[in-house]
Parts: structure tokens; sequence; C-alpha cells
């Protein structure tokens, strides 16, 4: 029927015209006009309905009410909000489309510290956490540092009262969890950790570090090596090579600093790597006897390794970031590109 099909026609093109009206007060009346005023589309349909027949005007008298009421209601939504613009401060216009909230993510070095924990993982090692505020005996009396030894002064400590100070090396970590747990122990130590170092782009007042103790019968050296090289092949790539050098820390014996083939240059020398080939990334050994005997662990009967590496250092390595403190300044900016 020809009414109806005008009507739904009418009610189509009021939605349509809906979404295209300014809020202005102009606007707005234009609108009404041109749908409900005297000589708008509905009004004219009205005019028709009246010359249906009865059975006619049956089946169209709820349509034709119903869009009037529609346009009406919508009508005077459009005038609500533009009575909102001109007396609220705060209006707040709903239907804008939405900005989605900014996800944060993980720290670069705190991302680099998760990749190298979850390569050990796999090779069985559990992650171990302990205080930042430690005491003099556990990150160094128990680890072989004797009172007045030279090597404390590797450390560069700050230290909060006579014997409680900030941890330089997630070492104490490995102390607790000897003196907790029996052997075997096969952990991961990582953390933050505080020294007290002049401040420049190569060292600042706090750093981290992922250290590792393995402590069983007849661990050896070879293990070590085979473990750390595993490590490294599954970080940095299949083709680096591994380079220990003999080295001194009181809590290990024998000891051995590794360095690893350039992975920018592939060992050939850049600016990266000094133009030497080798980048170096850990310290490691098999633990003194004397560490054993502090924790209660029977040194003829056990042996165990040991090793510890810096993320911030590696994180700075693998992206090229020259500058460790920017690290610690919280620049979105920088942080963003991780
Ligand atoms: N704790 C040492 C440091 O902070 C690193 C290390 C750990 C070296 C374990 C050897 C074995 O320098």
């Amino acid at each position: 029927m020809n009414l109806l099909d005008r009507a739904e026609e009418v009610r189509f093109q009021f939605k349509k015209d809906l979404f295209k009206v300014k809020i202005d007060i102009q606007s707005v009346e234009n609108f009404r006009l041109r749908y409900l005023g005297k000589k708008g589309y509905i009004p004219a349909l009205f005019r028709e309905f009246t010359s249906l027949s009865v059975e006619d005007k049956h089946k169209c008298g709820k349509i034709l009410n119903q869009i009037k009421k529609e346009s009406e209601n919508s009508i005077d939504t459009l005038k609500q909000r533009l009575n909102s613009i001109g007396i609220d401060e705060d209006f707040f216009d709903y239907t804008l489309p939405g900005k989605l909230p900014r996800l944060g993510h993980l720290h670069p070095v705190t991302q680099t510290m998760n990749e190298i924990c979850s390569i050990f993982r796999e090779m069985g090692f559990g992650i171990e956490f302990g205080p930042e505020v430690e005491t003099d005996y556990y990150n160094f009396q128990a680890l072989n540092f004797p009172k007045n030894h030279p090597a404390r002064d590797m450390q560069d400590t700050f230290f909060i009262g006579d014997s409680i100070l900030l941890r330089t090396h997630t070492s104490p970590i490995q102390i607790r969890a000897m003196e907790k747990q029996k052997p075997p122990i096969r952990i991961l130590a990582p953390g933050r950790v505080y020294r007290n170092e002049a401040i420049s782009a190569r060292s600042f007042c706090t750093f981290h570090q992922v250290e590792g103790l393995y402590v069983d019968e007849n661990v050896t050296f070879c293990e070590l090596k085979g473990t750390l090289e595993i490590f490294a092949k599954r970080y940095f790539g299949k083709d680096v090579k591994l380079r220990f050098r003999p080295s001194y820390f009181p809590f290990t014996e024998p000891s051995a600093e590794v360095d690893i083939s350039c992975f920018i240059c592939g060992g050939s020398g850049c600016r990266v790597c000094k133009h030497t080939g080798w980048l170096e990334i850990l310290g490691c050994g098999m633990v003194d006897p004397n560490v054993f005997i502090s924790v209660g662990i029977d040194p003829e009967k056990y042996t165990g390794y040991a090793f510890g590496m810096g993320p911030d250092r590696i994180a700075m390595l693998k992206y090229g970031i020259d500058d460790i403190r920017l690290f610690f300044e919280g620049d979105i900016r920088f942080l963003n590109q991780f």
C-alpha cells in the first residue's frame, strides 16, 4: 500500500538526517519544521490518511502514530543537547568515538631478566628472591669476604647502619637458599642491587643482576661451561662462541669471567666490542668451600658452581643503548620503544 511505503521512507530519511543535524538552534528548528511543521513530511502523511478507507486506516494508523512519536522524541533529545551545551560547562558528548587507554608494558630490563630466567627455568632452575636491604653477614661474610678484605672495596657499598647495607649483588639470596634447602639446589637469583659508584653513562648507583647456583654431588666446571654455553646460544644466537678468562671472586675458586664473541660484528671487530671481537657478559666459578662451611653444607661431599650477569648491560648491548642512566629516568619516549 502506497501510504505505508511512503511512511517507511519518511521514517528512514528522518533517521539519516538526524545524524547530520548541527547542534545549533536554527538547524534543530529547521529539521523539526521539515518533518513535523505544518508543511512537513509527517503531517502530510496524516493528511493523506484522512482520505483512506476504514479498513486501510486500521492498517496505517498505528504506524503513522509511531513515526510521529519517534520523531518527536528524537527532536526532544536534540533540544536537550542544545540546552546542555549552553548551560552546562561540563557537557560531554557521549556519542563521540572513544579513545583507547594506553596499555603499559614491562621495562626493557625486566623483559631481559624474564628472558634470561625463562631459558634457565627450562634447564631446571627455580627462581628465588631476597631482601634489598641486607646484613653485612649475608652480603659479605658468609660469601667469604672476611672483615677488612680488600675485595669489599670492589663493591662500593651503601651502608645504612653498622652492619646493615643495600645489597651490592644478589649472591646473598644464594646464601639464604643454601641455609633453607639441602642439595641438590639449582636456583636463579634475579634482582636489583646498589653500589656507591661515580655515576656515568657506564655505571649507575643501582642496577640489576641475575645470578645462578647449582650445588650437588659431583658438579664440575665442565657442567658450568656447558650450561653457560647452552644459555649463550639460546639468548645471543647459535653461532656465538664463549671465552673463559681466569678471574677472582672471594666466593668462587677457581673463578672466571666469560666473554661471548660479539653478536653485532660476529667477532671481526666493531664499535660495540671496541674492536676486540669479544663482549664480557658474566662472572662465574666453583663455589668456594668456605662458603659451604658458612651455610653448613659439607664441602667434602658437595661441589657447586655459581655465575652472575648484568641484565642492564645485556639489554644495552642487545638494543645498542650507550647510556645506562636512560633505564632509570622513566622517560616514556625512551621506554615506549621496547
Ligand atoms: N656476585 C658477583 C658480582 O656481583 C658476580 C658473580 C656471581 C661472580 C657468581 C661469580 C659467581 O660481581
